[in-house]
């Protein structure tokens, strides 16, 4: 007779998965070492901000300074002799493509706009996956000294307090954030067109120039939304985990689950998941 599966029963495959999880004090030991890199990065960003700085471009409008890649050396030389079998995605001087369960996934520094303007918002974002899923996540903001940080199923915390995100349910009363691409200028999805629509609907709309840093004010309930095209895998990686871990919802714009490859994102309260997805899909209201 063969035997049928029945609810409840082991797999081999949930087995594999499930002897891969990682127990809280290892994530704690991660999560604690990216919030010290995050925050000694942050120092030396603060020490050139507003100073004059030496700029390239690595596109047409795409700035990078001197202190995105101190910031990213750093971090990655730190993470390399604490960790030197772990592999590191970071933006600036790309991948340390170790065969490793762990990767660590860094901006230096987001916002490079604006700290290039000394305009005051920017951030060090510092995310660990393991075996594909995000586990602990850091984000800290050198200009008001404040230190986003979650593991998975730990929660989500502002300079230790737990937070969590806004319960604002009616789009007319929200605050929402978004943000343009550098690819703005030949990209299909500018996002022009979606910013002027939702404009429209929402109370207000902001764009203040760093993902990370919109993410995390979207976990700690002064935005209650967030959209954007085209970012890449390190300006998501640890908020994604901050806002989930809050209470928010976070997917593509179309409801696909989100990775932080994917070439969109949806974030949002959870509240304001639905609305924000119809005007933005053009199926409004
Ligand atoms: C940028 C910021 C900005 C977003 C851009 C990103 P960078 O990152 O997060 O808010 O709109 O799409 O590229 O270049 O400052 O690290
Ligand atoms: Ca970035
Ligand atoms: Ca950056």
């Amino acid at each position: 007779m063969q035997y049928k599966k029945q609810e409840g029963d082991i797999v081999p495959s949930m087995l594999a998965r499930q002897q891969k999880v990682l127990d809280k004090t290892e994530v704690r030991k991660l999560l604690q070492l990216s919030v010290e890199l995050a925050m000694g990065a942050g120092k030396i960003l603060r020490r050139g901000f507003n100073r004059s700085l030496k700029i390239d471009y690595k596109g047409r409008i795409n700035p990078v300074t001197e202190y995105d890649l101190k910031s990213e050396r750093y971090i990655t030389s730190h993470i390399s002799k604490r960790f030197p079998d772990h592999a590191i995605l970071a933006e600036e001087e790309g991948a340390v493509a170790e065969k490793s369960s762990y990767r660590w996934v860094i901006d230096p520094l987001d916002g490079t706009v604006n700290y290039a303007h000394g305009f005051p918002m920017y951030c060090v974002s510092i995310a660990v996956e393991f075996e594909g899923d995000i586990v602990a996540g850091t984000v800290y903001d050198p200009e008001r000294d404040e230190l986003f940080h979650a593991g998975l199923k730990m929660g989500a915390y502002l300079n230790q307090k737990r937070i969590k995100v806004s319960s604002e349910k009616i789009l007319q009363r929200a605050l929402l954030a978004t943000g343009f691409a550098y690819n703005i200028g030949t990209a299909r999805r500018t996002n022009l067109g979606l910013f002027a629509r939702m404009a429209k609907k929402a109370q207000g709309l902001r764009r203040a120039g760093s993902a990370a840093i919109d993410l995390c004010w979207l976990a700690c309930g002064r935005i209650d939304g967030f959209w954007e095209f085209y970012l890449q895998p390190w300006d998501t990686a640890a908020a994604k985990l901050i806002v989930e871990e809050a209470g928010g919802q976070v997917s593509r714009i179309n409801d696909a689950s989100y990775s932080i490859f994917s070439p969109d994102i949806l974030a949002s309260n959870g509240h304001l998941h639905k609305v924000m997805r119809s005007v933005l899909t053009g199926r409004a209201l």
